[in-house]
């Protein structure tokens, strides 16, 4: 049982600011003050009164400096709750010092971006870090501070400005599972101060590390094996799920709630749009399971966002939980958190999937999978993507395997074999990151055009095979863009950026391979962009295409609802988007070969004719349809009114 939400009296906490902003910040709270307060009370039982209090004392502090502009945005968004879920939004995700050296260099940037179509812009960490190695900024020694070679918390606020007269939100990293073992609140832990020990999962002895290690996986399990690292300075075992100078917070401490809603608010009130909840699966632990997916988590986020929608409710959070579907609903609110937690989540299984239909030619277990992901709930949607910063997991189900005929074990044994260029007849090229001998896990990094293929055939100078690889992109792109979600273009991939193998002579990258997918951009390499004799023009022309189309199209809002079909041809993926303006249909080949779907695949279907907006023209269904290697199709009715 959950403990009962008791009366809290707020209303004279809001005395201090005018009376406009009383009658507005009292709506809100009557609005919100439910959630925060059950989230507070299933986490901190007992306490919710005098928290809740505290929360509102915080909230009226930051919402009397929240800028005239910011509370224009959270009026527009009130008025358009599905502004991040339409289908003109496309995400771009870089990092700041690799795109444009710093945040006042990028706002020269800005106008690539627009020609691309972007309206959501992702910064990777961007806070000030401890020393190299910082897991590429996740381990951040000042919350308050930006990395000084990017440039300031003023720039910060001019880029954002300036992104905002364009468009484009912009979106940060929240790292909330783990601070620098420099933070000032480590650095005081591991000195002995009694209130900052309590910030951190402490251990005097091996006792309870042991007890917890029966059921923990390790994230790193080649070079940062195990959970917890012993602290010399103050004699204690440190919690550290991530690497030994990645301290885990102890969030069962309501301090650390505190301080995180205080930066929430704080950096809302500096433009940011969008949060993205680092590792938030990891926040709390539980004696006994793996310390992910903790129903505590997800109340932790509804009180976290309780507080952001009374105060800024232009304001979104974007859940990074790379767990099992079954798991990542709850990121979006299921249960007693429906409605009430993130308003993205990143839709990891649709990237797997992809590069797992590339590999084999077969979209089965794509759509198998697809057919089995839940759908996200009302006004939530998914992040769609091809690549990220991060390695490639083969999260693929066994049971989805063996739905579509293949082995779990065997099948992810393949893809890793395919993405390290060690199956026979692959062209692509990946390495393994984090071999892990217990369980047989090799993870892959590589940028999205290297595995593709375009990095073997250009070396052998084979045209049709550089012609094949860009197809590919194209085909996984299409997919992203029209499954349904926030797709996110990753830096590079527009312009299909090789793997960078410079890492290997960085010191502060050299043992970290997820560097071979974070290259410099290379504005030499956009400048042929426009030019569709060369590679870079193609893929880029070719995404804007998609993009263009997809802007002007809207069965493909986030909200529509889909369905897989059955393809009679495997290597076909087909989706039907069901929107009240008509209904539309993709269709993707992931062979590398021409096919054909007999006219009876449609019998059922939507429509005897149909257009294709990619251009193919007219189509009569009822005679079959035939598919170039990796084409995509986006069909609708040929007679819209008929
Ligand atoms: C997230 C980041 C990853 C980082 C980890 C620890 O998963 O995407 O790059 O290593 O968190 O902060």
């Amino acid at each position: 049982m959950l403990p009962t939400a008791s009366e809290v009296p707020w209303q004279d906490l809001l005395a201090s600011l005018p009376l406009g902003d009383q009658e507005t910040l009292s709506l809100r709270i009557e609005r919100y003050l439910a959630d925060l307060q059950a989230g507070l009370a299933e986490v901190y039982p007992g306490l919710d009164v005098s928290l809740t209090r505290r929360a509102v004392a915080l909230m009226v502090r930051h919402f009397a400096e929240r800028p005239d502009w910011l509370r224009r945005l959270d009026l527009r968004r009130l008025l358009r709750p599905d502004w991040f879920l339409r289908q003109d939004m496309l995400g771009y995700v870089c990092y700041t010092e690799r795109f444009a050296q710093t945040l006042s260099g990028l706002e020269g940037r800005l106008d690539y971006l627009t020609e691309l179509g972007v309206t959501y812009l992702h910064l990777m960490p961007l806070l000030a870090t401890r020393p190299a190695p910082n897991d590429g900024g996740y381990a951040v020694s000042d919350y308050r501070m930006v990395r000084p070679d990017l440039g300031t918390i003023e720039d910060l606020r001019n880029l954002a400005t300036r992104m905002h007269t364009r468009g484009i939100s912009l979106c940060l990293d929240l790292v909330l599972n783990h601070v620098a073992a420099e933070h000032p609140w480590a650095e005081a832990a591991r000195a002995g101060d009694p209130a900052k020990m309590q910030y951190f999962l402490m251990f005097g002895d091996r006792t309870l590390p042991d007890a917890y290690e029966q059921n923990l996986l390790e994230v790193f399990p080649d070079f940062a094996p195990g959970n917890f690292t012993w602290e010399p300075a103050c004699r204690r075992w440190v919690w550290t799920t991530f690497n030994r100078w990645q301290w885990d917070l102890n969030w069962a401490n309501p301090e650390v709630f505190f301080e995180f809603a205080d930066l929430i608010l704080f950096w809302a009130n500096q433009g940011v749009d969008v949060f993205r909840l680092d590792a938030i699966a990891f926040i709390w632990k539980r004696l006994g399971t793996d310390c992910q997916n903790q129903p505590e988590v997800h109340a932790l986020v509804q009180a976290l966002r309780a507080v952001a929608r009374i105060v800024c409710p232009a304001v979104l959070f974007k859940a990074e939980a790379i767990v099992a579907p079954e798991q990542l609903r709850n990121y979006l609110g299921s249960g007693r958190h429906h409605g009430r937690v993130s308003d993205l989540a990143y839709h990891n299984s649709l990237m797997v999937q992809i590069w797992s239909a590339l590999a084999s030619r077969d979209a089965r277990l794509l759509t198998q999978a697809m057919r089995r992901f839940p759908s996200p709930p009302h006004q939530t949607g998914w992040v769609t993507y091809l690549r990220c910063h991060d390695d490639i997991g083969w999260a693929i189900s066994d049971a989805d395997a063996q739905a579509v005929g293949l082995s779990g074990p065997a099948h992810r044994h393949f893809l890793s074999d395919y993405y390290s260029g060690v199956f026979p007849g692959s062209d692509a090229v990946g390495d393994v990151f984090q071999f892990n001998p217990r369980t047989g896990d090799r993870r892959i990094s590589g940028s999205a055009a290297s595995l593709a293929g375009l990095e073997v055939a250009l070396r052998n100078q084979d045209t049709s095979g550089a012609q094949l690889a860009i197809a590919r992109l194209l085909l996984g792109h299409a997919v992203i863009l029209g499954a349904g979600g926030l797709p996110v273009l990753y830096m590079g991939d527009e312009i299909a950026l090789l793997s960078d193998r410079d890492y290997l002579s960085d010191p502060e990258h050299a043992d970290d391979n997820r560097w071979l997918h974070r290259p410099r951009m290379d504005w030499q390499r956009a400048e042929l962009r426009s030019d569709l004799d060369q590679v870079p023009g193609m893929v880029f022309q070719g995404l804007r295409r998609l993009i263009a189309v997809r802007q002007r199209t809207e069965q493909f809002a986030a909200e529509t609802p889909s369905v897989w079909w059955d393809s009679p041809a495997p290597e076909l993926a087909i989706q039907e988007r069901l929107h009240p303006v008509g209904t539309l249909l993709a269709i993707y080949n992931f062979a590398d070969r021409p096919t054909w779907l007999p006219g009876s695949t449609f019998s059922g279907g939507p429509w005897p004719r149909a257009r294709d907006l990619l251009g193919q023209g007219l189509l009569d269904l009822r005679t079959g349809v035939a598919l170039a290697p990796y084409q995509v199709l986006w069909l609708v009715n040929a007679e819209p009114d008929g």
